[in-house]
């Protein structure tokens, strides 16, 4: 969907800040245009772009750019994201009015700070020497999947990127092999003291599945009525986890495992050292759904276990000191991948302290 504003918003302004490049167009006096690709840096109303030694043959005063710019102000600068998979497909257009900022200015030096920042090449460079065009928006216009990550040239991190949660599978079998090396990635996870506090259960049986959506369903059941459910509404939700159960090829359960863990005389540390060995119950978790993803599996997680553990346990016949906290589904999507559930920018969610 295009979107038009007057300035920025900020899903508009992550993107831009996570481009290198951008075209500038510019026009002469009588409207001829001009297009060149420019490094650039955000600043909170402009955009700014140096004028750096990089073509070294001509006065900045002479590049065409410049010349334009003197003779008609108007300028527009894209950044896009092109990729094979269209629906990564993203731009975004400012219009504005651009001018120059001469050197030994405050909004010069701000600049040259903000571009500095953004490309480690410009330290080398005397840019402060330069004038800086400063672009005003104007106009803003942008199209397509603003907020999906951008390759990021690290395997990994393309693997964390494109995980998603699956909730419906093909009916095909996954090779043991590849389960037992999901649960590898899951054992290399970090531990509280390389303790290790999780166990696993790998169910693929038609009967022990069941036996184990009706054991959690009883008490999901007594759950939903507590909440003053109608009957309809349960049975369909009921339904629903039930055939999320039986229909994916393989259930990984995840225990929490307390026995090995130091023991405190009070609370408090009892209480910090619980958390850790859940928190290293997650890190286990995140390891296997990473691990199946890039196995070219899919996988879900599925937190029903953790609010019936008793029954769990009852149903499998495992031992009663196994704490159940985490149940992933392990198969290949039925049909499309599901579409990316977006992030907040990760503004929202850090602040820096120097
Ligand atoms: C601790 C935990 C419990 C979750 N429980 C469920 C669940 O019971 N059912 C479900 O469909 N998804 C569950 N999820 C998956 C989240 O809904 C999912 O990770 C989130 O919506 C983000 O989507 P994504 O995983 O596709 O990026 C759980 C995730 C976590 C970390």
């Amino acid at each position: 969907m295009r979107v038009t504003s007057k300035v920025l918003d900020q899903e508009q302004a992550a993107f831009l800040v996570r481009r290198r490049v951008a075209r500038l167009a510019t026009a002469d006096g009588e409207g001829k245009p001009h297009a060149v690709p420019v490094c650039f840096a955000l600043g909170r109303s402009s955009i700014y772009i140096a004028l750096d030694e990089k073509p070294k043959d001509v006065p900045v005063s002479h590049l065409k750019r410049v010349r334009n710019i003197l003779e008609n102000p108007e300028v527009a600068l894209v950044a896009d994201r092109y990729t094979e998979d269209w629906e990564l497909l993203a731009f975004v257009m400012v219009r504005g009015r651009a001018g120059l900022l001469e050197p030994d200015t405050e909004e010069h030096d701000a600049a040259v700070r903000l571009l500095r920042g953004k490309y480690h090449q410009y330290e080398a460079m005397r840019i402060e020497e330069n004038p800086i065009v400063a672009i005003r928006q104007e106009n803003v216009a942008s199209w397509g999947a603003l907020d999906e990550p951008d390759e990021s040239g690290s395997r990994l991190l393309d693997t964390i990127h494109g995980r998603r949660s699956v909730r419906q599978y093909l009916q095909k079998g996954v090779p043991e092999d590849l389960v037992e090396r999901v649960l590898e990635a899951a054992r290399w996870a970090p531990s509280p003291h390389g303790r290790q506090p999780w166990r696993f259960a790998v169910l693929r049986g038609a009967e022990t599945k069941k036996r184990l959506a009706e054991a959690m369903g009883e008490e999901w059941r007594a759950n939903l009525e507590m909440d003053g459910q109608s009957p309809e509404i349960v049975e369909k939700r009921l339904e629903s986890s039930r055939r999320r159960l039986l229909e994916a090829p393989v259930l990984v359960l995840i225990f929490l495992y307390l026995e090995e863990l130091d023991v405190y005389p009070d609370a408090r540390r009892q209480r910090g050292e619980t958390t850790m060995a859940v928190q290293s119950l997650g890190a286990a978790a995140q390891n296997a759904l990473l691990a199946a993803y890039d196995l070219g599996l899919d996988a879900g997680w599925m937190c029903a276990p953790l609010f019936c553990p008793e029954k769990v346990v009852e149903a499998l016949g495992l031992d009663a000191r196994l704490v159940p906290h985490a149940l992933l589904t392990l198969g290949y999507a039925e049909g499309d991948p599901p579409k990316r559930r977006s992030r907040r920018p990760l503004d929202e969610l850090v602040v820096y302290r120097d």
